[in-house]
């Protein structure tokens, strides 16, 4: 029984001091003295096999206790209230990366340098707003059918994420409207995020984003308008460009118009192949009307497009999905 105890304080003092303490259960003075039960007088069996469990029920709780200690001081603490790259590299994180401007946002900025540079202000539009906003400013009758075509969710109390960055034209027309009768113009483009609840393909997403502009002059033109969306379009893709239109149906604006470029040959398109960019148009008069501007003193014409579209053909991104999949092997590309 004195040697269980030697054993024991023996092996505790080396499990403490070990890195490999599991290693030291194996060791031959424990060996030793599970073979001493067969050469041991039956009666005393009973209680020296209960101390030689006791024994090792001792020596494994030690060897836990170790191990467990061994892996706490392998993690490095960590501030979790700290920048990802404070912590990156330590317990196996991967090493600190820098973040980058996601392609819309860089290619957004891209588009609003543009149009302020040829004097449009820029106005951020809004992610949630309501009926009138999205549809009753904007000409549509109420239980008109062009409603239906803008696919809009609502929330249970009633309010819309907009559809179209047209839901911020009455909001520039208003807050315009001084300037327009001080210095003869308007000239404003909005830009943000627009929802639709459709089917979701390699060209349709729920959330996307488009670019609008507004102009008023007392002689505005459909002439200036071809000739500052041509201009728009030639500086971002930095080469001439063909344009055509066709006639198209807004309620908002009369005549109205879908625009398209000819798809550049140096972004891998053919001649005669066209890519409709945007709807524009004159501003109908019940729009101006509803800001409080007269018809028959001013106009103006109104523009409103998808940036995703425009960024894709930049860059020859297949699938519009990518923008908002959070794939870091895709934002990756545009670091
Ligand atoms: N808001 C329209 C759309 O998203 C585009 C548009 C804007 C058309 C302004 C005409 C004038 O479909």
């Amino acid at each position: 029984m004195q040697n269980i105890e030697d054993v024991k304080n023996n092996l505790l003092s080396q499990i403490a001091a070990s890195d490999f303490p599991r290693e030291i259960l194996k060791s031959s003075e424990l060996k030793k003295l599970y073979g001493a039960i067969s050469s041991m007088p039956v009666e005393q069996r009973g209680i020296y096999g209960k101390s030689i469990n006791d024994l090792k029920i001792v020596l494994e709780s030690a060897v836990l206790t170790k191990e467990t200690e061994a892996e706490d001081l392998s993690v490095e603490q960590i501030d979790i209230t700290a920048p990802f790259d404070v912590n990156g590299g330590k317990i196996g994180l991967l090493s600190a990366e820098n973040g980058s401007s996601h392609p819309l946002t860089t290619e957004l900025e891209n588009v609003i340098n543009i149009f302020t540079r040829m004097g449009f202000e820029a106005i951020e539009s809004r992610q949630i707003d309501d009926d009138n906003h999205m549809f009753g400013t904007l000409n549509f009758p109420d239980n008109h059918p062009a409603r239906d075509g803008y696919d809009t969710f609502r929330t249970e109390e009633g309010f819309i994420p907009p559809a179209h960055t047209s839901t911020m034209q009455n909001r520039i027309l208003k807050a315009g409207k001084a300037k327009l009768e001080a210095d003869g113009q308007i000239a404003a483009v909005s830009y943000g995020r627009v929802f639709r609840n459709e089917d979701i393909d390699a060209t349709h997403e729920h959330t996307f984003y488009q670019c609008e502009g507004v102009f008023v002059s007392s002689d505005a033109t459909l002439g200036q308008m071809l000739g500052t969306l041509r201009s728009f379009f030639e500086v971002y893709y930095g080469q001439k460009l063909k344009i055509k239109t066709q006639p198209a149906y807004f309620p908002f604006v009369e005549p109205g118009l879908e625009f398209a470029i000819e798809k550049p040959v140096a972004l891998g398109g053919k001649p005669g192949e066209w890519l409709e960019m945007l709807g524009c148009g004159m501003i109908h008069p019940n729009v101006l009307r509803s800001a409080g501007i007269d018809p028959e003193k001013y106009r103006g014409f109104a523009w409103g497009g998808g940036i995703d579209r425009l960024v894709m053909l930049k860059y020859g991104i297949e699938d519009i999905r990518h923008f908002e999949s959070g794939k870091l092997a895709f934002l990756r590309k545009f670091v």
